[in-house]
């Protein structure tokens, strides 16, 4: 038997990756970067097969991370996290900076940054888990803290999308007993779930110019579940 909520126990952080060059950058949001070996420095990165960023990695041979701090904006976790750079560019308008592999690093929000060459690819399933070796790392800002998977899922109340390899259907947890006279909405963006049972305000009531705290999506973007 499989219980779901078991893997929530895991414990992980949250970063950008990117890569690409000075002609086409992108990136994605992630919390699946993680250190697998000390010497050499070598990382993971577990990127969807669909992810528009894996074809930059596959091409270039290399991904950088970003390390993202506590009060990362909604607009990066919308922008990287549930939007594709099949459709348009992401690293317009961002602080970016080139690593010494040439990748494009996005300094936005971040703390520190790994430039990292990949060194092997593993077909894991629906991802490619890319294996890197650390050629440059850099502190950003000392003064913020890096922001968790559980901070991100339980003060932020944000969810992974289905292209995140911890992506899980909420109809495999256990509902949770709901008041007839009090509403769900979801954002049709990033599936944040404004609970009236939860808040202090009926979402009726809150001003037209609220925006989702997760990714920044409008009001009108929302839909009554
Ligand atoms: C909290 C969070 C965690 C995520 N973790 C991963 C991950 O580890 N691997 C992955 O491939 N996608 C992950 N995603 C989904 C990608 O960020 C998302 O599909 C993105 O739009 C892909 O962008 P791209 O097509 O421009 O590369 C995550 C998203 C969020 C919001």
């Amino acid at each position: 038997m499989i219980n779901y909520e078991a893997l929530y126990k895991i414990s992980y952080g949250l970063y950008i990756v990117s890569s690409g060059d000075k002609t086409r950058g992108n990136g994605y949001i992630s919390n699946t970067v993680f250190q697998v070996s000390s010497k050499p420095a070598r990382f993971a990165a577990c990127c969807n097969k669909n992810n528009f960023t894996a074809g930059l990695i596959i091409k270039s041979g290399c991904f950088a991370v970003s390390v993202l701090h506590k009060d990362t904006s909604p607009d990066i976790f919308g922008r990287f996290g549930y939007k594709s750079g099949k459709d348009f560019n992401k690293l317009e308008g961002m602080q970016i900076k080139y690593g010494e592999t040439g990748t494009p690093i996005i300094l936005n929000d971040s703390i520190a940054f790994l430039d990292c060459r990949v060194v092997q690819t593993f077909d894991v399933g629906t991802h490619l888990m890319f294996i890197g070796e650390l050629v440059q790392s850099e502190i950003i800002n000392e003064s913020q803290e890096p922001i968790t998977y559980l901070y991100y899922r339980q003060v932020r109340k944000g969810i992974a999308p289905v292209n995140a390899p911890t992506y899980i259907d909420r109809s495999k947890l256990e509902p949770k007993v709901q008041s007839l006279d009090l509403k769900k909405f979801k954002c049709s963006n990033c599936g944040y779930i404004y609970d009236e049972a939860s808040e202090d305000k009926k979402f009726s009531d809150l001003p037209d110019d609220w925006i989702c705290p997760v990714c920044g999506s409008e009001k009108i973007d929302f839909i009554e579940i």
